[in-house]
Parts: structure tokens; sequence; C-alpha cells
């Protein structure tokens, strides 16, 4: 296999070539891609400061390496069952010079399995959705320890197009509806499902093709409902069977109601421009409804021309209502006021 010297953060990476240009068909996989995922993990655990990680799914070990050098993690075990990973994880160690960083090969269920409260911060960065390694993610996090996930199902969260919503039922137990604001009933789901192994989400996001979620450990949550009508474009917390203007509703959930981020510990979390700028959003978000409203979706919904975002919520406030950016969709608008209201503001 061919292979290159790479630089992500403070670490070097060997990498196999094709990783820059086909990614998921190398034989150990390594997507640049996914550089701001690792960069933001890397700024979550500076503010949480860990002492013990699992690099559970480490592949080459890019984030293990990172979370030695950058995260000021005392102690690494890099797990992957693809021993072919393994021979690169071990060489990015020695590349590094790294002593407290170790690579593990195993299936990463068995190993967190036979390590109950193993580690203060267990990463898990499968392919497609993280459901089947959760339970054992749950019981290897230490009390006062934080679970680190990534879910890349996120076509299934969101009920794609080329996708059954039955995938989303099976693996999260949950609805999942297409519309404009998918991505954030997806955050929801996934933070739904993994709170339910008695963890709390404290910084949850939505990117690309992905969401990724910190949680501590807490109480099992009440879950809750999200009503739709794509008639005339109303969202609503709770289930309802019909809308206000008559239509049938569509329901998503049971999903995660309360703030997917909590104000104290993003405060904590600093990093370069892209990071600081994802957690002013995320910051913004917090005591907000469910949902946003994607401005595009709306237009088209009433037959309005576009206008820009931060007029609208001029708009909306000197009405005495909230409305913020959010982090999820460039056009989309957070606010407690009604889709009729939204409407209005775009007039
Ligand atoms: C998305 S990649 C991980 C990427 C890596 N964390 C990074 O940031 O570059 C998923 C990895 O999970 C590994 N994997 C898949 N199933 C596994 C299992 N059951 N146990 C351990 N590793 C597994 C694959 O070999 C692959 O390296
Ligand atoms: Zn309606």
């Amino acid at each position: 296999m061919k292979t290159e010297l790479s630089c992500e953060g403070s670490a070097k990476l060997r990498v196999p070539s094709a990783s820059f240009s086909d990614p998921h068909h190398c034989e150990v996989f390594f997507n640049p891609d996914m550089e701001f995922n690792r960069t933001v993990s890397v700024a979550v655990m500076r503010a949480f400061a860990p002492k013990s990680v699992c690099d559970g799914m480490c592949a080459l070990g890019a984030r293990g390496m990172r979370y030695a050098l950058e995260g000021g993690a005392r102690k690494v075990v890099c797990v992957d069952a693809n021993p072919a990973a393994l021979v690169f994880a071990n060489a990015n160690i020695k590349l590094n010079k790294l002593k407290n960083v170790s690579a593990v090969e195993a299936d990463i269920n068995d190993f967190l399995d036979s390590h109950p409260l193993g580690f203060d911060f267990v990463e898990v960065d499968p392919f497609g959705s993280a459901v089947p390694f959760l339970e054992s993610a749950a019981k290897a996090v230490k009390k006062g320890g934080m679970l680190s996930v990534t879910s890349t199902d996120l076509a299934n969260l969101c009920a794609g197009k080329r996708v059954s919503a039955e995938k989303c039922r099976k693996d999260y137990a949950a609805n999942p509806i297409r519309c404009d604001f998918s991505h954030e009933l997806a955050a929801r789901i996934f933070a739904g499902k993994v709170s339910s192994f008695g963890f709390k989400p404290v910084l949850v996001f939505y990117q690309g093709h992905y969401v990724k979620g910190f949680f501590v450990r807490g109480k099992k949550p009440k879950l809750g409902f999200v009503s739709y009508c794509p008639k005339c474009a109303a969202r609503v917390t709770g289930k309802r069977e019909k809308c206000a203007c008559g239509f049938k509703t569509q329901v998503a959930g049971p999903l995660y109601l309360s703030d997917l981020c909590d104000k104290k510990f993003l405060a904590k979390v600093k990093g370069d421009a892209r990071v600081a700028k994802l957690v002013g959003l995320l910051s913004g978000e917090i005591g907000f409804p469910p949902y946003f409203f994607d401005l595009h979706a709306v237009c088209d919904c009433y037959g309005l021309p576009g206008k820009a975002v931060a007029t609208v919520l001029d708009k909306l406030r000197a009405k005495g209502f909230k409305a913020v950016r959010t982090h999820y969709c460039p056009n989309g608008i957070k606010t407690d006021a009604d889709v009729k209201e939204v409407a209005a503001a775009l007039r």
C-alpha cells in the first residue's frame, strides 16, 4: 500500500496515500474531511481534562495521537479490530514519540466489556451507527467521565431520500421525518438514544454527514416528540395528530427535547476560529424549542421571496420574540415564534 506522511493538528500521521482521493476504499481508514470533528474533540478534551482515554475504533490513531499531543490526556489506549490499522497506529505512536499511547487489536465491544469503569473518556467512532457500541461504551466510562460518540448514519436519522424510516426505527426506536429541520431531529434522536444509557449531553452538533455528541453521566431523561405539518410548515413540541390548519401532522421521536449543550461546559471549550464559531452558535441555541426554521423552506411554503437572515431576526426580535442563527443551517433560525410569525417576518 502506498503511504505518505501527513500532519493534522500537532500530530504527524503515516496514512495511506489513497486517503486523500478515496478514503472509503482504503484497507486502513483515514478521512481527512473528519479533521474538524477531531479538532472539536480535542477542544472538548482540553475542557474536560480526562486522565485516561480509550480511542475506540482508532483506525490509524489520528484521534489517539492528537488526544495525547494536544488534548492533555495522560494515557491513551487506541483500539481497532483491523490488524492493518494497528500497524499504522503503532507506526504513528513511534513517529510522534508517544510513550503514553498504546494500541490494542480487539473488537471494541469485547475490549470495553472487559474494562468496566475503565476510562475517564471513551471515544466511539464507527462506520455508520454507533448504536451497537453504546452499551459497552457506557459501561466503560468512569463515574464523572465522558462519552464521545460520532454517528455517520445521518441519512437514516433523517429518513433521507434513498433510505427507509424503518432503519432509524429499528436502530433508535424512534421515528425520523424528512423536513427542513431533519438535521436537528436527527441530533435529538441520536442524543435521546445515547442518554438512555444514563448520560446527558454537554455538546452535540451536526456537520455534513454526521452527528457528534459528548455526554456525561446523568439521569435517564424523559424523551418526547416533535410534530410537523408538511402543508403549512408548522412545528410544535409534543405529539399532535392534526395541525391547527387541519392537515395530518408527521411526528418525530421519541427524542431528546432539552438543551443539547451545557452553557457552562461550552464556555470552557476553546479552539481555533472554526471551533469558536461553532461554540458561539451552539451557545445561542440554548433555551430554544427543539427545532429550527430553514427560511428557504418557509419561503417555498408561503410563496415568498427570500430575505436576509439578519433582517428576519431583527423583525422577530422587534415583535418581542427570541430569535438566533443556528449551526444546523446557514439560512436557518431558531425562534420561539410560530411559522405564521416567521412567514410574516419574511414579507
Ligand atoms: C470511522 S473509522 C475510525 C476513524 C478514526 N477514529 C479516525 O478519527 O480517523 C472506524 C474504524 O472502526 C474499526 N472497526 C469496525 N468495527 C470494529 C469493531 N467491532 N471493533 C473495533 N474496531 C472496529 C474499523 O476497522 C475502522 O478502523
Ligand atoms: Zn398545518
